[in-house]
């Protein structure tokens, strides 16, 4: 069975957020569950540069189709840019790179539409997933094109307008990592696409008179999956639906949510480079030499008994971190200490920064994106904050399972799937895992939070839970067997639309 995976990021190469966690493990984990995979990806510098020779027989470029797909000409593009070949570091799995350096090569963000031309840009990544999967590469044509997120989402659409001759399209996967983020544009963008004009209506890819990429991949993918059960569940419903779940309702039958999984070579405590002593299960008596390390690396006062919450987030709305800034004071005259290291929306970086300065030696803020300190924060924290307003699947409180630092987590979305809340039943049977409230408030937040230090009062509870969460495994491997399943279920032939 071989399989596209389409995606914008893949750590270690290029990672913004879990997107780049996610496609970093997954292929590989699906190649271990028996499929041909192979990657398909933007040509970001860093990834462009990342990317080894390739290993393949006939791995020269292969240009896209000279005509149809979006118009190249007015962006002073040729109209047949090249996918280079190419092998992933590490996993070794064979990949194609759009290679189109003035569409990719800019400094910042790369989902930052500086240029106003993101509608093209990624719409030429779904047409030339569009064009493998109707067999652009003579040597290897894949089965299904699993998609992920707004940027790959019209490439389901393509797959369907296309009449190429040769065998059949490839099936399609859309995979939701966040319905919050849609790509919507103006919908003079519409025209630059290549597709027809009836597309751009409330069947097609128009969403409130935008032209939507999210709606794309919802309408016209053969199966939509999102990456936690509940989040599945969810996003049905008008309140985390994001104006978009009357289509999913429409479209139930198809939605199903797979729970993503961790990349135990990368985040485990017994194998963590970034740790001075590594720790496990039953040498645990070390994580509080990695909580020394951090307090020492963040300038916090070395007070071994000081319960060490830990943020290592994107500062933006969806993550509720507004309510950790609220209580930020309570919590250290609870005698708490933080540990904040995001990057986001500026007056919330603001907030935690004025914090800090309230709170010498007890807060500190890293403002900036640090793969070494996430670790460092992930290990040496005693509780890893989760509070977010929505959460698809959510990897920190994964991690923090592992490394038997406490989650504390609202209760929504793939943090309800993975967190068993210490109530006296769930203490009682062993299987508690960490913290988790319902109301999300400040008030919610400071309950769940006195929670937190009433366990820690009981060290014997403590260490339970936190050994109950170490054992838990969330492996890739997993998943990797449930996507195969669905891609077989959509095998050889794309099923009709639902
Ligand atoms: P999301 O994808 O919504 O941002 P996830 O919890 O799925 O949330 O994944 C976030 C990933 O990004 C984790 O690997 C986390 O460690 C990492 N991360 C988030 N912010 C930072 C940061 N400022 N520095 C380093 N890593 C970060
Ligand atoms: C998104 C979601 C997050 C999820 C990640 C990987 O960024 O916000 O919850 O874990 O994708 O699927």
């Amino acid at each position: 069975m071989r399989i596209l995976y389409v995606c914008t990021e893949l750590f270690p190469l290029l990672k913004t957020g879990g997107l780049g966690d996610v496609s970093g493990a997954l292929p590989p984990a699906l190649r271990e569950a028996g499929c041909d995979v192979r990657v398909l990806l933007p040509g970001f510098t860093a990834i462009r540069d990342g990317i080894g020779p390739s290993q393949l027989p006939h791995g020269g470029p292969i240009p896209l189709p000279p005509r149809y797909g979006p118009d190249l000409a007015s962006h002073g593009l040729p109209p047949s840019p090249p996918l280079v070949q190419g092998t992933l570091p590490g996993s070794g799995l064979a990949a194609y790179v759009l290679d189109v350096p003035a569409f990719f090569n800019r400094p910042g963000n790369p989902y930052t539409d500086g240029r106003g031309d993101n509608a093209v840009r990624f719409g030429l990544l779904g047409w030339a997933a569009a064009c493998l999967g109707h067999g652009l590469d003579p040597h290897w044509q894949p089965d299904v094109v699993h998609c992920n997120d707004w940027h790959t989402g019209l490439a389901p659409v393509y797959l369907r307008q296309m009449a190429m001759p040769g065998p059949p399209r490839a099936a399609t996967v859309f995979t939701v990592h966040n319905l919050a983020y849609q790509g919507t544009f103006p919908p003079s963008a519409f025209p630059r696409l290549g597709l027809p004009d009836y597309l751009f209506g409330i069947h097609g890819i128009e969403f409130w008179g935008q032209v939507s990429f999210m709606k794309a991949g919802l309408q016209s993918a053969d199966r939509i999956t999102t990456v936690s059960p509940t989040y599945a569940r969810e996003i049905l419903d008008p309140l985390q639906g994001c104006g978009l779940d009357g289509l999913l309702r429409a479209r139930a039958g198809v939605v199903s949510g797979i729970l993503n999984g961790v990349d135990y070579k990368v985040w485990s405590p017994a194998n963590d480079g970034v740790l001075a002593e590594p720790y496990d299960i039953d040498s645990l008596e070390n994580k509080a030499k990695a909580k020394a390390e951090l307090q020492r690396k963040l300038g916090l006062d070395l007070r071994p008994d000081a319960m060490l919450f830990g943020v290592v987030s994107r500062l933006t709305e969806q993550k509720g971190l507004n309510l950790v800034e609220a209580i930020a004071d309570e919590l250290v005259h609870m005698g708490g200490q933080l540990a904040v290291l995001g990057t986001g929306d500026a007056p919330l970086e603001h907030a935690f920064l004025l914090a800090a300065g309230r709170n010498p030696g007890q807060i500190a803020v890293d403002i900036g994106y640090d793969e070494t300190l996430a670790h460092s924060i992930i290990a040496g924290a005693d509780v890893i904050l989760v509070p977010s307003r929505f959460e698809p699947c959510g990897l920190t409180q994964l991690y923090g399972l592992r490394y038997g630092t406490l989650p504390l987590v609202h209760r929504v979305g793939g943090l309800a799937d993975t967190v068993v809340d210490a109530t006296p039943q769930n203490l009682e049977a062993g299987r508690a895992t960490g913290i988790a409230f319902d109301e999300f408030s400040a008030k919610g937040l400071r309950t769940a939070l006195r929670r937190a230090f009433e366990l820690r009062s009981h060290p014997r509870d403590w260490r339970q839970v936190q050994q109950a969460g170490m054992r838990q495994r969330f492996d890739w491997r997993v998943a990797a067997d449930q996507y195969a399943a669905l891609y077989r279920s959509i095998m050889p032939h794309a099923a009709p639309i639902a």
